[in-house]
């Protein structure tokens, strides 16, 4: 299997961070518009595609640990390198606790988890009134949520911080960082 080299990035470190990336931001801009429009309908996409990017989300975990981060090319003052270094493990570890809080708060919130009508939790319907549904436990439901709100604000902010990265090496810098992360052979200088 093809690695990453300072050179040029492996086809599959460059199709998980895009396809990871643009379903990410969907997911956030969807999350906070159907929260707090109340657009129920919208629930079970965010919800499916939530543990759908999951997925995606555990290989490239496994794909960094295996092959290591890209090296950075250019040159770069020592606190911008340790800023994005940050900013890239707080992406990471974003994408690992946003579908986990996600599945927490629905699953023990007794809503059931299931990927587009592929069931892989029951609802738990609430035999008093069948519109309703009981929580499997309802403090672990809570903390999910919790970290669902607060783990998403901070990918924002993170994502805003990587973005205007990406576009200094591009625009200011002028190196071949964006250019290497859309498959492109860079020199390294
Ligand atoms: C990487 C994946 C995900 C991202 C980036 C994401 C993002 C978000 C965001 C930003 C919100 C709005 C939170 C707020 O405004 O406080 C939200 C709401 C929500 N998400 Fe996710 N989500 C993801 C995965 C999931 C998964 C897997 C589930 C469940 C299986 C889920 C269930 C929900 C629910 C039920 C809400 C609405 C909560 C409410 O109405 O109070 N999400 N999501
Ligand atoms: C338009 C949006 C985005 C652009 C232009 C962009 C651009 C880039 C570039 C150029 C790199 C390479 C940095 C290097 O070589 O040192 C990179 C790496 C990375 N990006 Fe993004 N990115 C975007 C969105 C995202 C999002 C939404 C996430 C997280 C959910 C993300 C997570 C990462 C991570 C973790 C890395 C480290 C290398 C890797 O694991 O693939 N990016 N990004």
């Amino acid at each position: 299997m093809q690695v990453d080299t300072k050179q040029k990035l492996s086809s599959t470190s460059v199709w998980l961070h895009w396809i990871i990336a643009i379903m990410i931001i969907g997911l956030l801009i969807v999350g906070v518009y159907m929260e707090e429009n109340e657009v129920y309908r919208l629930y079970p996409i965010h919800k499916s595609l939530g543990v759908i990017v999951f997925g995606f989300v555990i290989l490239r975990v496994i794909w960094r640990i295996k092959n290591g981060w890209p090296q950075t090319i250019g040159q770069q003052a020592q606190l911008l390198q340790l800023v994005s270094k940050i900013v890239h493990y707080v992406l990471i570890i974003g994408t690992v606790l946003m579908p986990i809080s996600g599945m927490l708060m629905s699953g023990m919130g007794g809503h059931g988890i299931n990927v587009f009508g592929l069931e892989l939790l029951a609802t738990n319907p609430d035999p008093l009134d069948p519109n309703k549904v009981l929580p499997l436990n309802e403090e672990l439901a809570k903390a999910g949520h919790r970290m669902h709100g607060v783990v998403g604000n901070i990918m924002f902010a993170a994502i805003a911080l990587h973005i205007a990265g990406a576009l200094k090496h591009h625009f200011i810098d002028k190196d071949g960082i964006l250019k290497r992360m859309l498959g492109k052979q860079v020199d390294d200088k």
